[in-house]
């Protein structure tokens, strides 16, 4: 050993010989100690490794099934059209030709069904897995998943529409025995309609803010797809998903763009918008009950609307939002003015009756103008004068008079 090697002679003296001895027989035993220490640390190191080893192989495997899942071929994707008994169906593949095929013997039987996805194998086009229904992502992109922050305390003036849309669309959803005990059946939906910017998409928002149902917000125009029965498809998967998610509200905005009335149209156009508003028709009453599943309808061309469209049994409730009048300007243009610093001399009555044939829009306009001027000239609040310059610029901004010739002749 290297450290017998330093150790100085061994003495003779039998007294320090002993003391030596007893020296060194202390070393070695602390020796030993370390030693042994060592020894468990080493061990359990080697318990470590051990694991790892064991955790990396796992890895290695689950890689290893992943290229082979990643490298086998693609399945074609078919749709079942027909169940001969459990092992042989007849399916349509995604090109086009029928098959008769068989099917694996993991799906369960009852999944089997007519007109459920599956996916095929690409050589046998045996049936090897059943596919969750799906929707057009078009569809999904309708629903509104954030609840709009209006409420019904930000709308003016409308009160007794607000009372009414309420009563057709929230009471059915909350509180469907009141139905059931006097016996009729709650109303299916509502069709709002009235000239530009008197609210009607705020109700609508409001709504959906004030119910805790799904709402799908479709606009009229979506509707109207490039390619033949595509439009179609799409108000049927949108009644699907309604009826998947019940309680829903599906609130079609500009309804009009689908539902004008339905004339010898003569290009291809004009008659897939008519197939789709015939789905829609079919949608809106539909042979078995659509559940909890309500609609609203919001145009201001309710002049062009299909006769269909309007008769009860579709929208049971046609509820007109008219330009408001002196008392409804006043409950909008105190909605508007909530949060803004007024000084005291200003009254909303009296900016209301300067007002006159003002619709909604305009009157938030006129509000946020009036504080635009009131910011410009630096005053501490808004101002009765902000207000009236306000008014005479949207006055300026939007003559009525020049646009209203010309919004009929649009359309003749
Ligand atoms: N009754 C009202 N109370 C408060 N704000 C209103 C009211 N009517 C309209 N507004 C204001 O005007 C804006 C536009 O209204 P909205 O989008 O509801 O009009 P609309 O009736 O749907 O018009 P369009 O027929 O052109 O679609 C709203 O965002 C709101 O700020
Ligand atoms: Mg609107």
């Amino acid at each position: 050993m290297v450290e017998s090697a330093r150790q100085p002679q061994e003495p003779q003296n039998p007294e320090e010989l002993y003391r030596y001895l007893l020296d060194r027989v202390t070393n070695m035993e602390t020796r030993n100690l370390e030693l042994r220490e060592q020894l468990r640390q080493v061990e359990s190191d080697k318990r470590y490794v051990e694991t790892q080893k064991i955790r990396y192989e796992r890895e290695v495997r689950k890689l290893k099934s992943e290229i082979e899942q990643l490298r086998s071929p693609p399945l074609v994707i078919g749709t079942i059209t027909d169940v001969l008994d459990n092992s042989r169906v007849i399916v349509r593949s995604s090109a086009g030709p029928r098959f008769l095929v068989r099917s694996s013997m993991c799906i369960d039987p009852e999944k089997l069904k007519t007109g459920v996805r599956c996916t095929l194998n690409q050589q046998s086009l045996a049936v090897i897995d059943i596919l969750p229904e799906s929707y057009d992502t078009q569809v999904y992109g309708m629903e509104v998943v954030e609840t709009p922050e209006e409420s019904y305390s930000d709308i003016g003036g409308l009160d007794v529409q607000i009372n009414e849309i309420r009563e057709a669309v929230e009471l059915p959803l909350k509180r469907p025995d009141l139905f059931d005990r006097i016996g009729i059946e709650p109303p299916k939906g509502v069709l709002l309609h009235g000239p530009p910017g008197t609210g009607k998409t705020l109700l609508a928002k409001a709504v959906a803010h004030e119910t805790n149902a799904h709402f799908l917000r479709v606009v009229g125009s979506e509707l109207v797809q490039k390619y033949i029965g595509e439009g179609a498809r799409l108000v049927r998967e949108l009644f699907e998903l309604a009826k998947k998610k019940s309680p829903t509200i599906i609130f079609i905005d500009e309804i009009d763009a689908v539902g004008a009335s339905r004339t010898e149209a003569t290009t291809s156009g004009d008659r897939e918008v008519q197939r789709t508003l015939m789905q829609l028709l079919a949608g809106m009453d539909g042979f078995e009950r659509r559940g909890d599943v309500k609609i609203i309808g919001a145009t201001n061309r309710i002049d062009i609307l299909d006769r269909a469209l309007l008769r009860p049994g579709r929208f049971d409730r046609i509820i007109e939002i008219p330009l408001p009048d002196v008392q409804g300007r006043t409950a909008i243009l105190r909605v508007h003015t909530r949060k803004m610093r007024l000084s005291d001399e200003v009254g909303m009555e009296e900016i209301a009756a300067l007002t006159e044939g003002k619709n909604g829009a305009d009157l938030r306009a006129i509000c946020m103008e009036a504080g635009m001027f009131a910011i410009r000239r630096e005053h501490e609040s808004v101002e009765k004068k902000d207000f009236l310059d306000a008014i005479e610029k949207i006055t300026l901004d939007f003559d009525r008079q020049r646009y209203s010739g010309s919004y009929g002749a649009m359309f003749a």
